[in-house]
């Protein structure tokens, strides 16, 4: 159990990574650790697109970055909206790359709607990020992809059903040096009701 513990507390988001790739038996055992979330109603509503593949991840990453610094590319940035055109200068760098050249990407999907089927996927995902830091692998969830992940075309080319939806886009691969911990504010208490 304590074990848990540090595995959460080492997880890094990875940025950088070594040529070196996960074997498919590894990506399957992550797979197996994310269909081990809790699922609402027990509706198991994910799927796995696995992308391994450098030249596909490239091209994804280009069409990203064009959909988001379109007008209106904004939508998606959260509830708290962003101004158009407001996107990070990052986008307009020809060498960024919003997979951070990983060569592999794990994109957890629903295969349908439904109230907590997006909570199930991120669930799963968490659970997949966990499982590669216990494996020694990094990890990054990349929400600067869902855009072009969602194009009809996209999806199309990674059989997500239409009626469904790509969820948590996750990089993977191992570390290509150390990451630093990313501080967290203590947890803001709003209230611990007791009789
Ligand atoms: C929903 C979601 C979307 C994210 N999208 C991106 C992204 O597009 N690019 C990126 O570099 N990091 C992305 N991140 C990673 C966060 O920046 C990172 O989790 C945060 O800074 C805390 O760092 P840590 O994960 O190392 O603790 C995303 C994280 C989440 C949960």
């Amino acid at each position: 159990m304590e074990r848990i513990m540090d595995v959460i507390h080492q997880r890094r988001s990875v940025r950088a990574y070594a040529e070196k790739q996960p074997g498919e038996s590894l990506v399957r055992e992550l797979l197996d650790a994310a269909v081990h979330a809790p699922t609402a109603m027990h509706l198991e509503p994910w799927a796995f697109a696995v992308i391994q593949d450098k030249a596909v991840l490239k091209r994804y990453s280009e069409r990203a970055k064009s959909i988001l610094r379109a007008p209106g590319g904004a939508v998606g940035w959260g509830s708290a909206g962003r101004a158009p055109h407001d996107h990070p200068a990052m986008l307009d760098d020809p060498a960024f790359n919003i997979f951070y050249d990983a060569g592999t990407l794990i994109v957890i999907c629903r295969r349908q709607g439904g109230p907590f089927a997006d909570a199930d996927c991120w669930l799963a995902a968490e659970n997949l990020m966990l499982a590669a830091a216990a494996k020694g692998l990094g990890s990054c969830c990349i929400g600067f992809a869902a855009s072009v992940l969602n194009t009809a075309a996209v999806k199309r080319e990674l059989h997500i059903p239409a009626e469904g939806a790509a969820v948590a886009p996750i990089i993977l691969g191992y570390a290509s040096g150390s990451v630093p911990e990313v501080p967290r504010k203590a947890p803001e208490i709003l209230a611990w009701v007791k009789p």
